[in-house]
């Protein structure tokens, strides 16, 4: 071994605090964590943001179906008015852009697909919601990573460039429930790489990041995201107990051997919900980040009483834990407002916005 002699000694002593400092600083960005972080006005703002995200509906199977129209719905002008009358806050718009950009490179997405996109949230902005775009049903990524990286990251970056000057009512979300062979550990490279690509347009934009495996709460854990961009509001889906929520679902094999559960609400039924909500509020406490619970809902095949109860259920657990939240989603399969008669589903959206 060798010897240590005093001036050594010396140095090292002197420079303990530096090496245990850089040990903190080091030990902050490998586990983003805590005790001793103080949260700064970026911070603040974020979680302001995210308050003001609030209540709000996912405009779901219209602009990420194959086309719009595909799955049923083509988004009207006058939904977003509805929206604001009813009282949310913002919209989440999901996006299929894979299906709108050449396959080589530079992989160009499609002009008149971005006019459609920027007519939804110039019709959210007019109306005085938020809305959320994301990166919807992009199934490549999930089934070769390394051979749609490249893609991604050039729709990201005409995404972000794109929308650059949009006011801060525009949010920018990743991906919408990483799973597959985007396992944890290579979301949490290719959601810093596509950070990298949108900061460089948009540096004060919130960005919304999921967790892997289909946005559950239990991937927290496994989500690394860099420590130092405080404009971050993490997001997660909620659709526990599986078999009651996605009961006689078509795109789930097996589902319907699930019709008929219910959900009454029993001291059990509660707690398991209660023990999912809180394992995502320690996680954001402890890591200093506002949550946007961005999907729940309850498929129709399942009975109205028992949808409306896990939904005010579910939406009052996000509020008392500060997290925003968007149904999922207005008017199709888990619909709050019914294309048909053109009315709410007053059942759900009273469970919603009592
Ligand atoms: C999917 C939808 C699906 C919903 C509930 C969403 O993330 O994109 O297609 O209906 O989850 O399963």
């Amino acid at each position: 071994m060798q010897k240590i002699d005093k001036l050594h000694l010396g140095i090292m002593v002197c420079a303990l605090p530096f090496i245990l400092s850089f040990w903190g600083c080091a030990s902050l960005s490998d586990n983003q964590t805590t005790e001793d972080y103080t949260p700064t006005v970026e911070d603040s703002l974020t979680f302001q943001q995210n308050e003001h995200l609030g209540r709000g509906v996912n405009l779901g199977n219209a602009l990420e179906a194959p086309a719009e129209g595909d799955w049923g719905v083509t988004l009207q002008a006058e939904y977003f008015q509805l929206i604001k009358d009813a009282g949310f806050n913002a919209v989440r718009i999901p996006i299929r852009w894979s299906a709108h950009a050449s396959s080589s490179a530079p992989y160009t997405i499609d002009s008149a697909f971005f006019d459609r996109v920027d007519w939804a949230v110039g019709h959210a902005f007019t109306t005085g919601l938020l809305a959320v775009i994301n990166m919807h049903h992009y199934d490549g990524i999930a089934e070769d990573p390394s051979t749609h990286k490249e893609r991604f990251l050039s729709m990201w970056e005409q995404i972000a460039f794109h929308y650059q000057d949009y006011s801060d009512s525009l949010l920018f979300e990743v991906l919408n429930e990483p799973h597959d062979q985007l396992t944890p550990n290579l979301w949490n490279g290719l959601l810093q790489d596509a950070l990298n690509v949108i900061r460089n347009t948009n540096p004060v934009r919130t960005v919304v990041i999921g967790t892997a495996e289909w946005g559950h709460v239990q991937s927290l854990k496994e989500l690394v995201i860099p420590v130092e961009d405080r404009n971050i509001i993490v997001t997660v889906h909620y659709y526990n107990p599986f078999h009651f929520t996605h009961q006689g679902a078509e795109w789930v094999s097996g589902s319907d051997a699930w019709m008929g559960t219910t959900w009454t609400g029993t001291t059990e039924e509660e707690q398991a919900v209660i023990d999912d909500f809180d394992e995502a509020a320690n996680w954001a406490q402890k890591y200093h980040r506002p949550i946007f619970l961005g999907e729940f809902g309850a498929y129709s095949k399942a009975d109205i009483n028992s949808r409306t109860r896990w939904t005010d259920f579910v939406a009052r657990q996000a509020e008392e834990r500060d997290m925003s939240w968007a149904y999922w989603e207005f008017c199709a399969g888990f619909g709050v407002y019914n294309q048909g008669t053109s009315d709410w589903n007053y059942p759900i959206l009273k469970a919603l916005i009592p």
